[in-house]
């Protein structure tokens, strides 16, 4: 049997994606391998949300060209993704990567089976990226990394455009799935057994299908579908969350109190800068409205330091915000400039030493509040989903509450996939310990 291997980078987008081409890798007859090395066909599927991400990618092109150019390698490397649909990247992978044989965008995942075969039959290298295709794309058969828990995508794309976000041109225009789709898709992964889905878009508060039906009537649909256990999204922009979706935290027994609501900046002359469309006063209420409607409701974000013009007052404004809502965890970055996004023009670029000084003081503030937060737990049973066992000790599981905190679980039997109950041993800062109550 020919053997597959996919390297991906980036989101739970991405993530899925991956799923999706291995479902479409082994409906041709390959099979999954872990080396990458030991592959026929190996997929990168790419990011380009940071710098880090992009310079990651090339990094491991650089690797098989080199393994190319010495004659050890005849597999068939195959490049999808975020990268490919900038047209700097295009350029720079057909200078310097020509040898690349299948490359294809985020909105053509649907064509890959075509190009492989076509690649195969012709020995001709294959391109297909559409900038900003109309169509939603017919969701395939995914082979899905956790049997227990699952990625449903319910939007694509988005319209937003903050300044300084690569999404906008790399996934394109949004676009909703039908309502009746993803209840059909949800209904038939409770029936193979899924326990949790993670309903997934750029910004699932806009959902709207073309019945009109909007992002809360979904979680309520949902939320009556028999077998599934928990229901996540991700992710949400501030300035889309209505009162009705605050509302199904207290209505949707199903739906996880969790919420994921990038911030980026604590500071309203930032927002505005960054095209957040909603200030610091309509965040703060957003969380005074769903702490009441759920007292226990954990509450992560993502925040940008260092975006352009940041003075200190201003990151003097997001350190406050995160003492006033006490996040329970947060994806902190530091301003990377994306070409051909507005704020990459922007000439008030902060220089990288102030930039990360304040990522450090921010981290070290969202540490305090995370151990803060996880502490509480201490003594506390709680129950978890268990994702599997730990690479580090064999009588070690590890998974999530329904607040997504982390819990590394000691337990002498495999409980992967299954709903237990924890009591918390021990709290850290990124995780918890606990014993099978
Ligand atoms: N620089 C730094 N962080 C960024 N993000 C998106 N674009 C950039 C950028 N240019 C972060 C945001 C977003 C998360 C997915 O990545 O915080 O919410
Ligand atoms: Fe990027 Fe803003 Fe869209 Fe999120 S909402 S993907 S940060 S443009």
């Amino acid at each position: 049997m020919k053997k597959y291997h996919i390297i991906t980078f980036g989101c739970q987008m991405n993530e899925h994606d991956s799923e999706n081409i291995a479902g479409m890798l082994e409906g041709m007859g390959y099979e999954f391998v872990a080396d990458p090395y030991e592959a026929d066909v190996v997929v990168m599927n790419t990011c380009s949300v940071r710098e880090h991400a992009d310079k990651r990618f090339y990094g491991m092109l650089g690797q098989f060209k080199k393994r190319r150019d010495e004659n050890k390698d005849s597999r068939i490397v195959c490049v999808c993704g975020c990268m490919p649909q900038q047209p700097r990247v295009q350029e720079e992978i057909k200078k310097s990567f020509g040898w690349v044989d299948v490359v294809f965008g985020t909105q053509t995942i649907g064509d890959f089976p075509r190009l492989l075969n076509s690649r195969i039959a012709t020995g001709k290298k294959q391109f297909s990226v559409t900038a900003n295709s109309p169509v939603i794309p017919d969701e395939k058969e995914p082979k899905r990394v956790y049997e227990h828990k699952a990625l449903v995508n319910i939007t694509y794309g988005c319209n937003n455009f903050c300044t300084y976000c690569i999404v906008p041109y790399t996934r394109g225009r949004e676009k909703s799935r039908s309502l009746a789709d993803v209840v059909d898709e949800v209904k038939k992964l409770a029936s193979d057994g899924v326990l949790e889905v993670m309903l997934l878009g750029q910004n699932v508060n806009s959902f709207k299908d073309g019945e009109g039906n909007d992002f809360p009537t979904l979680v309520r649909y949902i939320n009556e579908v028999e077998g599934i256990e928990r229901i996540r999204f991700m992710t949400s922009n501030p300035k889309d969350l209505s009162d009705d979706l605050i509302d199904c935290f207290r209505t949707c027994n199903k739906l996880c109190k969790h919420i994921h609501l990038p911030v980026q900046s604590g500071s309203s002359t930032v927002l505005k800068r960054m095209n957040r469309r909603y200030d610091r006063d309509r965040y703060i209420e957003i969380i005074d409205k769903l702490k009441a409607a759920c007292p226990d409701i954990a509450i992560t974000t993502d925040i940008i330091v260092g975006f352009p013009g940041e003075t200190e007052d201003e990151f003097a404004e997001t350190l406050s915000l995160v003492e006033y809502v006490g996040y329970d965890s947060a994806f902190t970055f530091i301003y990377s400039p994306r070409e051909g996004t507005p704020a990459a023009g922007y000439t008030d670029q902060i220089p990288y030493d102030v930039k990360h000084e304040r990522f450090e003081r921010l981290n070290g503030v969202v540490n305090e509040c995370s151990l803060r937060n996880n502490s509480m737990l201490a003594d506390q049973t709680v129950r978890v989903l268990v994702d599997g066992a730990s690479r580090k000790d064999e009588n070690a599981y590890s998974g999530r509450t329904d607040g997504f905190k982390l819990v590394n679980i000691s337990s002498g039997r495999d409980i992967t996939g299954q709903l237990v109950d924890v009591r918390i041993t021990d709290c850290k800062t990124f995780s918890i310990d606990g014993i099978l109550a």
